[in-house]
């Protein structure tokens, strides 16, 4: 991956920072990713109807498994620390979404990351995971049967993979994605590099095998999907990019891992029946795939598909790592992702577990709903007067903002909502009202839910992990 340097005013992105920036526009240009368009997804959810799921890398590799009928995953992981409120569950509702869809799903506990940054035992971290944070994706409507929980410490094959791929970058790549100087410690290097291994474990072939696998992460996780990717592409033995006449050209990448079986040997010479060998198997790899003609140069160190277009990527780019697994190589797919904005905290700042006024709890009481909904920051004017000659401004206004992103699933209602409050014909106080009744009732469900999922906590543990 090419790094550039960070310019003055770059966004930084820091997955440990409370901070965080809510520049999306800038976010998406400055780190490439691709806005989301709700209407491209399949029955989308309210977060994408609603723009708040605003971006992706690559998420069209998904959608195009839902169409064909082929497999993909979904993973996501969690810091088991803190309590468990509304902000995290807008996670869930997208694997939850995935899953619908059709995808089986993986959840990391981040228990060696929360250790390690927030000095949780593992022993806390478990139980706070399965009390706090599984018991509320139960209740939020994860299906048990398709949903596989683990311990990043329980579980050593991402931590291998994380050390396998860490031959693949330096510190200076960790210093240009995470800003990490002389006086990082170690922790925040061997915490992505598990998190590089619990996103790219479950395409090995004892995890489901190689498919498509979609993160739906908060947009401050950006920095790991970065690094992961740049890591699975550089494992990856074949390339695969667009030829300068039309069609796409397939080249190998030649490294330690293949050299021998790409016929490079150590003298410098090269074994030319090997060589050929290789890309007689490109050919036959890719020849089930239906173009009409594959034109095979050893010689010029690439085979060329003329008749290949953009769309034929993910068919070939699939292909050539099954036939890179067959010859011994990982194999592995940079991994797709999503990102939500971030809901506005309660007091108008950032949502935070450690300010407990700056959201809701999801095991918050309907008087603690009632009292932190009525103190909420609001987009109404000062006066009753004011605002009916004014009107409001439901962009800031917290009471509308968690109907958009948590309570009201109606859409017109929302707009109707929405326009009345601007137009002043809706008072604040009027908005939080009807927030606080949705928020109980939604909350009391969610309650009732978690009594009646309590059993299936154990049922969502791996194997590994029980
Ligand atoms: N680092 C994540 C957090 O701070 C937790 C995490 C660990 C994770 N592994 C993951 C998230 C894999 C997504 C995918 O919340």
């Amino acid at each position: 991956m090419k790094v550039t340097p960070m310019g003055e005013d770059d966004v930084r992105i820091d997955p440990w920072g409370s901070a965080q920036s809510t520049d999306y526009g800038r976010i998406i240009n400055q780190f490439g990713l691709t806005p989301f368009k709700g209407e491209d997804a399949p029955s989308p959810s309210k977060l994408h109807r609603r723009g708040i799921v605003f971006a992706h890398r690559d998420v069209e590799q998904v959608f195009e498994a839902t169409r064909t009928g082929s497999p993909f995953g979904v993973l996501t992981g969690l810091m088991p620390s803190g309590q468990m409120h509304l902000g995290h569950s807008m996670v869930v509702e997208q694997v939850r979404w995935f899953q619908d869809l059709g995808g089986d799903v993986t959840i990391a506990v981040a228990d060696l990351e929360s250790q390690a940054t927030r000095g949780v035992s593992l022993e806390k971290g478990r139980k706070v995971a399965l009390e706090e944070y599984i018991a509320h994706y139960a209740a939020l409507g994860l299906n048990p049967e398709k949903t596989n929980v683990y311990f990043q410490s329980t579980r050593p094959v991402v931590q291998r993979l994380g050390f396998q791929l860490g031959k693949r970058t330096n510190l200076s790549e960790f210093e240009a994605i995470y800003g990490f100087g002389g006086d990082t410690n170690l922790a925040h290097v061997q915490a992505p590099m598990v998190q590089v291994g619990d996103i790219l474990h479950p395409q090995l072939d004892e995890f489901g095998g190689l498919r498509p696998i979609v993160v739906p992460v908060g947009v401050d996780q950006d920095p790991h999907l970065r690094l992961t990717r740049g890591l699975a592409a550089k494992t990856n033995w074949f390339n695969l990019r667009e030829a300068s006449s039309s069609g796409l050209l397939i080249s190998l990448s030649i490294h330690d891992e293949n050299a021998e079986v790409f016929g490079q040997l150590p003298n410098g010479r090269v074994d030319k029946e090997k060589v050929a060998q290789v890309f007689h198997s490109v050919v036959e790899a890719i020849e089930g795939l239906g173009f009409s003609d594959i034109i095979s140069s050893p010689k010029q160190g690439h085979v060329h598909v003329p008749s290949a277009t953009k769309r034929d990527k993910h068919g070939l780019r699939m292909a050539l790592l099954s036939l890179e697994r067959r010859l011994g190589g990982l194999g592995l797919l940079a991994p797709s992702s999503t990102y939500h904005h971030f809901a506005v905290g309660m007091t108008g700042d950032k949502m935070s577990s450690s300010q407990p006024k700056s959201t809701l709890f999801l095991r918050d009481d309907a008087a603690t709903v009632e009292k932190k909904i009525k103190r909420a920051f609001s987009g109404g004017q000062s006066t009753v007067e004011e605002h009916r000659r004014l009107g409001g401004n439901p962009d800031v206004d917290v009471a509308y903002q968690y109907m958009m992103y948590f309570f009201e699933e109606d859409d017109t209602y929302l707009a109707e909502l929405n326009a009345s409050f601007r137009s002043g014909s809706l008072l604040a106080g009027e908005m939080k009202q009807l927030c606080i009744d949705r928020a109980t009732v939604w909350m009391s469900e969610l309650h009732e839910k978690r009594d009646e999922t309590a059993h299936l906590v154990q049922e969502f543990l791996s194997q590994d992990s029980r």
